[in-house]
């Protein structure tokens, strides 16, 4: 059923389908201008007001996995912490760890050690790279204690879901960005809800990011097709959380 509903959503205990077998159940979350933009002024941080950075947190707590890609980090830092010892508790009854596990993908393994990522004990990291990413970077990650798993260039995200799925146990991945990271999954037909909020600001430019970058764009026989789950209008911060299951054209 859809809901158009006014206030906040509550995401901290999504009603999820159980995982296919050789993957992770796999959610998307970004927020974006109401000109769908998904930076401003250089990272993503001017877009979301805090009511929008708690449904972030509130959907960490479904995940087994939140996972960033290198040039996020890089730009803002990753972590995969709920901030609230109240949806921790929730993570704990359902039987899992208070936090979820931190991921992050890069081929050049150039991500700065010194980052909380790498130096918070309070959740498990895992760094996937590839088999190209110099030998003295993967050594530096792994001197971090943070587990490095190695990747296939070529079939990387199939690598990654199956390693998630399969050795990981992953049940629930949530990509939160960026807009690569994100053109990858939709690409792999990988995505099954993407979560957005529209933010009440115009960005503008030529050559902005916005959500879901690709190399190209998709075919309209291709092009992944949005069921809406849920609408919600909050007139205090201005922005519209929305929540839609992705299909994939035959
Ligand atoms: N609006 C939002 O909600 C939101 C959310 C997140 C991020 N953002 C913004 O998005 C921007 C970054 O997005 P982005 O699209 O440029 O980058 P991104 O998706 O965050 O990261 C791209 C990087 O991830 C690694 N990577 C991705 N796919 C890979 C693959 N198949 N194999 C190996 N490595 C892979 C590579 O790292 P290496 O370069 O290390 O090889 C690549 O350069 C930032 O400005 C950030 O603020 C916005």
């Amino acid at each position: 059923m859809t809901a158009h509903a006014v206030g906040k959503p509550d995401y901290s205990s999504l009603d999820l389908p159980p995982p296919p077998p050789d993957r992770p159940y796999v959610l998307v979350n970004m927020v974006m201008s109401a000109d769908g933009r998904a930076v401003f002024e250089g990272s993503e941080r001017g877009l979301g007001s805090p009511v929008d950075q708690r449904l972030m947190r509130e959907l960490r707590a479904n995940a087994d996995v939140v996972l960033n890609g290198a040039e996020t980090f890089r730009v803002s830092g990753s972590s995969p912490r709920l901030g609230d010892p109240a949806l921790e508790e929730l993570r704990r009854a359902r039987g899992k760890p208070p936090v979820p596990v931190g991921a992050l993908l890069t081929g050049s393994g150039e991500l700065d050690t010194s980052r909380l990522f790498f130096t918070a004990r309070d959740f498990e990291g895992v760094v996937f790279v590839l088999e190209t990413t110099p030998e003295a970077k993967r050594r530096a990650l792994e001197a971090t204690g943070r587990k490095v798993v190695e990747l296939p260039p070529g079939e990387t995200i199939r690598a990654l879901l199956r390693y998630l799925r399969v050795v990981m146990g992953c049940g629930v991945l949530l990509v939160e960005g960026g807009p690569s990271l994100n053109g990858q999954f939709f690409a792999h037909r990988a995505v099954d809800e993407y979560f957005v909020t529209i933010g009440p600001v115009i960005v503008g430019g030529a050559d902005q990011l916005t959500p879901v970058r690709t190399p190209r764009p998709f075919s309209p026989e291709r092009a992944p097709r949005l069921t809406l789950l849920s609408a919600v209008a909050n007139p205090e911060t201005g922005e519209v959380y929305c929540r839609y299951r992705v299909s994939y054209p035959a």
